[in-house]
């Protein structure tokens, strides 16, 4: 595998966190912290916050994107929002199928294609988590976990269309508790992953498709991740609310 054909991505998943003024002034810290990245930078941001972000982040390197999309273009589906409404905005990326959704909203991987597909349609590029939680690491079965989440997600997608979707490999036992995976287990996983993705689309695409991985990522376990091979980037949820430590990861990633 040859990790330089593939840009890393360091993107925060701010979650349900910051108000409008929270929201603008911690884009303004992040800006000079992290303006000579080499590495793509994102902030996913509540809807609230993204006109907010859009504004904030106007001739920076950083992209804003939104944290769900819903798949349908219009209508009676009330607080939902449509990929097309995110596209109008100027939003450029959109999490789908986080963990959290899958956990607490009844998100199935059959409404993750779905909502896959509309925001391909609009023209956003997806984050497409995936990941195994505790008891089916135990049982052992991470990987088929991993495939099955990645290939219905993918379903119906082309090789084109690949090049605008990044993975977020998202062991949900090491989100938001302090336990990261280690590098050795975050790097097996993204690299297995990778290898359902060349089943799908050959070899190349393959080694041309950015998998973060995410999972109390954090300024001091950042570079040890992000030097792992199968490793492009992260998806990064409490330390992304943070400037400092947002900008250690992106220059951890940068070097890499
Ligand atoms: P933490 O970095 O807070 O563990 O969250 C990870 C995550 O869920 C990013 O989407």
């Amino acid at each position: 595998m040859n990790k330089a054909k593939r840009r890393a991505v360091i993107a925060g998943n701010w979650k349900m966190n910051k108000t409008r003024p929270e929201a603008k002034a911690l884009i303004e810290e992040i800006i000079p912290l992290v303006k000579d990245a080499d590495c793509g930078v994102v902030v996913c941001v509540p809807y609230t916050n993204l006109e907010t972000a859009l504004e904030a982040v106007k001739g920076t390197n950083i992209g804003v994107g939104a944290e769900n999309c819903h798949w349908e273009k219009s209508g009676a589906f009330t607080a939902e929002i449509s990929a097309g409404m995110l596209a109008e905005m100027g939003v450029e990326y959109v999490i789908i199928g986080h963990s959290e959704r899958r956990q607490y909203f009844a998100e199935s991987d059959v409404t993750v294609n779905r909502r896959v597909r509309a925001a391909l349609d609009e023209g956003l590029k997806v984050i497409l988590c995936v990941g195994e939680t505790l008891e089916q690491r135990e049982h052992g079965i991470t990987e088929r976990v991993c495939a099955i989440q990645t290939k219905a997600a993918l379903e119906g997608v082309t090789a084109k269309e690949l090049a605008s979707i990044i993975i977020a490999y998202e062991p949900v036992w090491a989100i938001g508790t302090g336990k990261t995976a280690t590098s050795e287990q975050a790097n097996e996983v993204n690299h297995y992953i990778r290898t359902v993705i060349a089943d799908l689309y050959g070899e190349e695409a393959a080694e041309g498709t950015t998998i973060q991985y995410g999972g109390s990522m954090n300024a001091k376990n950042a570079e040890e991740l992000l030097d792992q091979v199968d490793v492009d980037g992260g998806l990064i949820g409490g330390a992304s609310l943070k400037a400092p430590d947002f900008a250690a990861i992106v220059k951890a990633a940068s070097r890499t």
